[in-house]
């Protein structure tokens, strides 16, 4: 099978595989400067926080490959603010634009497009070998014959390789079969009935898609083995942002004894966060709540709040999975050994 991939970079023109659309169709979008790649990751046609990340990283090369000689650093901070305020909870993407900024800060304008591009190409690299290796790791906590449990995607369309939750699922199946995964249908964007099961089909895993509000009454019957999702952001003391409803079924987790194992390369971490109150969580558009597929259901004068993710405190965390191995409790030690090794495996700088 091919290697399914969100992005593709060429010739002065970043490609996405506009999500919005799948499975229905597969649409490659152009984005020619920052403020394209801006709107595609306002309206998620890319999305997942490393996919954001080197979306990013890629935004602002297309910025300063247009910009007049002598503005070149100007312009290379401008599109990364631009695509910073995009969406304010997955850390990769205000890490990546980092990345770039600091290595064409430390070049000339004459090496500024050759710089940035080097170190978007590294970043995507950097991320689809963390993929693989965290894979790795993870497949073993897996149980043969297992029926495990994700919730949002964490697949390959949300990162620049086999994905973080959905790559240690691919993993662990190849290595002893699993009997089924559960698929969170994912409200109110459906990113697991719609792009984690049509991964999971491509990858000949079995899958079955359940409502969100499903999930405790699949563990109460002990038809859930392990949960696996990925993450946006995770806090220096462990505490995990992820899709909505990521919180909820670590609590369901918790009451019926199911390991709830996070996925995630060290870029993900953020160290300069103390605790989940630090992470900002991004508030999305009501009418994403109020409509269904662009058809109004809720009544006219109706309002919605529609968080786009949650926190979940570290103590209902079983391991978090990443490019170093296996981090458990205490996450504050754990976690700032593996930024660490993700530093010497040039994951992160
Ligand atoms: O709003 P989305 O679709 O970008 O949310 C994505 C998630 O919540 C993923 O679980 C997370 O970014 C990890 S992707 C490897």
């Amino acid at each position: 099978m091919d290697d399914l991939v969100p992005l593709r970079y060429h010739d002065g023109c970043l490609e996405l595989l506009e999500q919005t659309l799948l499975p229905a169709a597969e649409v490659w979008l152009p984005c020619h400067d920052p403020e394209a790649v801006a709107a595609a990751i306002r309206r998620l046609a890319v999305r997942g926080a490393p996919a954001l990340g080197v979306a990013g990283a890629w935004g602002v090369v297309l910025g300063i490959a247009a910009a007049r000689p002598g503005e070149r650093h100007q312009t290379a901070r401008q599109a990364a603010e631009l695509l910073r305020a995009t969406r304010p909870t997955a850390v990769n993407l205000g890490w990546a634009l980092d990345e770039v900024l600091l290595a064409v800060a430390a070049a000339s304008d004459d090496e500024a497009v050759a710089v940035a591009t080097a170190t978007a190409g590294r970043i995507e690299a950097a991320d689809r070998e963390a993929n693989r290796t965290l894979a790795g790791h993870g497949a073993p906590l897996l149980p043969p014959g297992g029926r495990v449990l994700t919730h949002c995607n964490a697949g390959a369309l949300a990162t620049a390789g086999i994905g973080t939750a959905l790559g240690v699922i691919a993993a662990a199946h190849r290595h002893a079969p699993l009997s089924n995964v559960w698929v969170d249908e994912t409200r109110p964007l459906l990113q697991g009935a719609r792009l984690t099961a049509w991964e999971l089909g491509r990858l000949g895993v079995p899958y079955q898609i359940v409502t969100d509000s499903m999930v405790g009454a699949l563990m109460a019957r002990g038809l859930v083995d392990a949960v696996v999702v990925g993450s946006d952001r995770i806090a220096a003391n462990g505490d995990v942002a992820n899709k909505i409803g990521t919180y909820t079924v670590a609590v369901l987790a918790a009451r019926h004894q199911v390991p709830f194992y996070v996925a995630a390369p060290t870029s993900t971490v953020d160290p300069a966060t103390a605790t989940g109150r630090d992470i900002a969580i991004e508030e999305r558009d009501q009418r994403e709540v109020l409509e269904l597929a662009g058809h109004r259901i809720a009544p006219a004068g109706a309002h919605a709040l529609n968080w786009a993710f949650d926190v979940t405190p570290a103590e209902l965390v079983t391991a978090i999975i990443t490019e170093a191995g296996i981090a458990t409790a205490p996450y504050g030690d754990s976690l700032r050994n593996h930024v660490a090794a993700g530093r010497s495996r040039g994951v992160r700088s």
